[in-house]
């Protein structure tokens, strides 16, 4: 596997920290062990995530052809577009972000705090559209793009999550290298790793970087989007691309994108009373905070299997925590009282 071969733009402090959550282990049972990687404090760009270990392979791109807006895509509380934003006044250049009605969550500051607030204060301009959630190419988009090329600007187009991208799966698989030289370190190796997908690069890159050490199907992706077999598809895609990129030198199959669909209910953007069950089941034993659209849900996810028993008694876990909290000002009424 060759990831060193593409060029990237350090964005993110450096790896990651991988810390374990003993507590909550010790809730469930104790006979699993779980352990966070915590991509939610991977920048001092706006709280960083998941998107900036993205980004920082398509900025070397986006500088070599003279491009000075990004363009981006994104719900509301889009913590992609926040990120985008960061990156961009980061580089010295203007950003345009499109932000659509993805969830339906009416919160009468739900377009005034969070994310979009850090984006419009990094100086993004900020549209807001009357579009809903899908994770293909959007017309706002492509209309975005051409009316920065219309002003004399030249844009770079990112799409939804910085994913469905020729360079979106890189970052994460960057995400699984950094991950086998601290299993080197810690003396052990993780049996399951945990992830959110929804529109999909993520988990794409991480199959195709553990697919190098044979983990591709230990990659559990949590299906946060309720459209999962758009989902699925979509890191297939990415997935099958990005190894080509990276000269895997092994096939990524259907069956090596493993996504479980039991937790994205009610919809994209909603947390169900479980999902808020296990947001507070982790603040409150481990001062780690999860968000009511990803996070919350790949956590609902995780405790739920172990306390099933599908995660088999002396496994190791590693829950990527792929940041998103900032959203959690968009829903206040649901937390008022903790
Ligand atoms: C906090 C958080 N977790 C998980 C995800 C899902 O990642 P992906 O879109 O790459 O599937 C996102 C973005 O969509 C996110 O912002």
């Amino acid at each position: 596997m060759n990831l060193a071969k593409h060029p990237r733009h350090k964005l993110t402090f450096g790896p990651t920290p991988i810390e374990k959550l003993d507590r909550l282990s010790q809730h469930l049972g104790g006979a699993v062990e779980i352990y966070a990687k915590r991509e939610d404090c991977n920048s001092g760009l706006a709280f960083g995530g998941n998107k900036v270990r993205k980004l920082e392979y398509l900025v070397p791109e986006a500088i070599a052809q003279g491009c000075d807006t990004l363009v981006t895509i994104g719900g509301v509380q889009s913590n992609h577009t926040r990120q985008v934003a960061a990156v961009a006044a980061k580089l010295g250049m203007k950003c345009r972000l499109v932000q659509e009605n993805w969830v339906n969550w009416h919160d009468s500051v739900y377009d005034r705090v969070g994310n979009i607030l850090m984006s419009r204060l990094m100086g993004a301009k900020v549209e807001l559209v009357n579009e809903g959630f899908g994770i293909g190419f959007k017309e706002s988009w492509e209309n975005a793009l051409a009316e920065v090329r219309a002003g004399g600007g030249k844009p770079y187009a990112i799409p939804a999550g910085a994913s469905d991208h020729p360079l979106g799966g890189l970052g994460f698989v960057g995400f699984a290298e950094e991950v086998r030289a601290q299993e080197k370190e810690l003396g052990f190796t993780f049996d399951y790793i945990f992830v959110c997908s929804v529109t999909g690069s993520t988990q794409a890159g991480m199959v195709v970087g553990f697919a190098a050490d044979g983990r591709a199907r230990r990659v559990i992706g949590i299906d946060a989007s309720a459209k999962p077999e758009e989902t699925h598809a979509q890191i297939l895609r990415i997935a099958q691309k990005t190894a080509d990129l990276v000269e895997l030198g092994q096939p990524i199959t259907a069956d090596d994108v493993v996504l479980d669909t039991r937790y994205a209910y009610p919809e994209y953007g909603l947390p169900s009373a479980e999902t808020n069950e296990a947001i507070r089941l982790c603040a409150r034993l481990e001062g780690m905070l999860t968000d009511p659209v990803y996070e919350g849900k790949s956590m609902q996810g995780m405790i739920d299997m172990i306390a099933k028993h599908e995660i088999p008694a002396g496994s190791r876990v590693l829950y990527a925590h792929l940041g998103g909290v900032p959203a959690i000002n968009g829903y206040a009424g649901i937390y008022a009282n903790g």
